[in-house]
């Protein structure tokens, strides 16, 4: 095969055609099921975008009350995973404790390998109950805390920071909260997405593709990127060492976490409503030196390299002021994308091809093998 017909990332690449999202580079747009994020994220809970993307019509109210009674009711955890999760060392990365407890909620499902567009629905609307409540639970332990258990009395955010702090912050906290959660649900063909597709177009269980994913959205390339944005601004400290930190980060080729995208070039669509989230949190905690820091180093790092901030930019540091551990905040990106994952693996399953590319063989010539004696 020659070299200019290989796609290396297949960037560029057209697989399949999804109608659960469009990312739409030329005008840095993006549309869940046609409806624009930024209008969805003004105006709508986290519920309800979840149940738009997997039913693509956003719910009426009896709709929405049902799905979130459904979702309220299944938030408690079996038990063995609560104590497989208290088991596990306490340096591991909070990603692997997620993937370690999803992987084994699919196998102590008995329905884990029913197939079909009602018992997937099933699987996944549970996942969406009971994703944050794994994570609740390993923040506890981190700090030496007994879990708490889920209020069905909540929403789907405030019910999050009362099992994570044990109490529920002031409104403009919780709704920034939903706001990432919006944001973050889906976004395409992107590289954990793409891995859970693949994984379903095998004819393997959902399980098996969310815990793929996770293992994929772990990567500072893509959704440990947030985690990394943390770390990074931590160490850059205050607004007048952006400069030099900068001047040394790129002399030895660093990738900025946080910035770039292989979709968006000018700008990702999500940021300006993240960014509004994070300047929020910031007047709410008087972090003005921390927004001081955000700006100017985003203003250096565009003017030098006219690369854009991503979504993870503007959601680390506000995940930061509502109080998160930092490695906490890729699981947080797991609770808002398992909707994505899971709308896309039952796509997918509806209209499946396995997954196989080609290469092209660069190694030796074909040779004989030389005898023994
Ligand atoms: C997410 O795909 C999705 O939709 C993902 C996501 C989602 O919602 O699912 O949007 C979430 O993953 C966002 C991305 C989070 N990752 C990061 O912030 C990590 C830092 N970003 C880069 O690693 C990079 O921008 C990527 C990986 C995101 C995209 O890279 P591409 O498209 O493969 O582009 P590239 O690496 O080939 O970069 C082109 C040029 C290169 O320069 P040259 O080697 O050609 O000289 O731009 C440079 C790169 O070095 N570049 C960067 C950079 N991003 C691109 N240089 C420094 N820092 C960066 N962040």
């Amino acid at each position: 095969m020659a070299e200019e017909n290989i796609h290396k990332g297949l960037a560029g690449v057209v697989v399949d055609t999804t109608s659960i999202s469009k990312v739409v580079q030329e005008t840095n747009s993006l549309t869940y099921r046609g409806y624009p994020v930024q209008e969805l994220a003004a105006s709508r809970s986290f519920e309800e975008v979840a149940y738009l993307i997997w039913n693509g019509e956003l719910p009426s109210e009896e709709q929405l009350r049902e799905f979130t009674a459904r979702e309220r009711s299944q938030r408690q955890v079996d038990p063995r995973v609560i104590e497989l999760i208290l088991g596990l060392p306490k340096d591991a990365h909070p990603m692997q404790v997620l993937r370690t407890a999803v992987s084994y909620l699919g196998a102590a499902d008995p329905k884990a390998e029913e197939d079909g567009t009602e018992a997937n629905q099933a699987k996944a609307e549970r996942l969406l109950a009971q994703i944050p409540t794994l994570v609740a639970v390993d923040h506890r332990r981190r700090h030496g805390l007994e879990p708490i258990a889920p209020d069905s009395e909540l929403g789907f955010s405030a019910n999050f920071f009362q099992m994570t702090f044990g109490e529920v912050p002031e409104d403009e906290v919780v709704r920034a909260f939903d706001i990432s959660m919006i944001l973050y649900a889906e976004h395409s063909f992107n590289a954990s997405t793409f891995t859970a597709r693949v994984i379903t177009s095998t004819l393997s269980d959902l399980y098996s593709a969310v815990t793929g994913a996770i293992g994929a959205l772990k990567g500072p390339l893509h959704g440990g990127a947030n985690e990394a944005v943390m770390a990074m601004l931590e160490e850059v400290k205050t607004a007048d060492r952006a400069a030099e930190w900068l001047d040394e980060a790129l002399s030895s080729k660093k990738k900025i976490m946080g910035f770039g995208h292989r979709v968006y070039k000018n700008g990702d669509s999500r940021v300006p409503t993240m960014r509004a989230a994070f300047e929020k949190m910031a007047a709410v905690k008087g972090a003005d030196d921390l927004l001081a820091l955000y700006n100017a180093f985003e203003k250096d790092f565009v003017d030098r390299k006219g690369i854009y901030p991503n979504l993870d930019y503007p959601s680390g540091p506000a995940y930061h002021l509502m109080g998160f551990d930092t490695e906490a905040f890729t699981p947080i990106f797991v609770m808002a994308r398992i909707t994505g994952w899971t709308a896309h693996i039952m796509e997918q399953q509806a209209s499946n091809a396995l997954i196989r590319p080609l290469s092209a063989y660069n190694g030796e010539d074909q040779r004989q093998v030389p005898s023994k004696d």
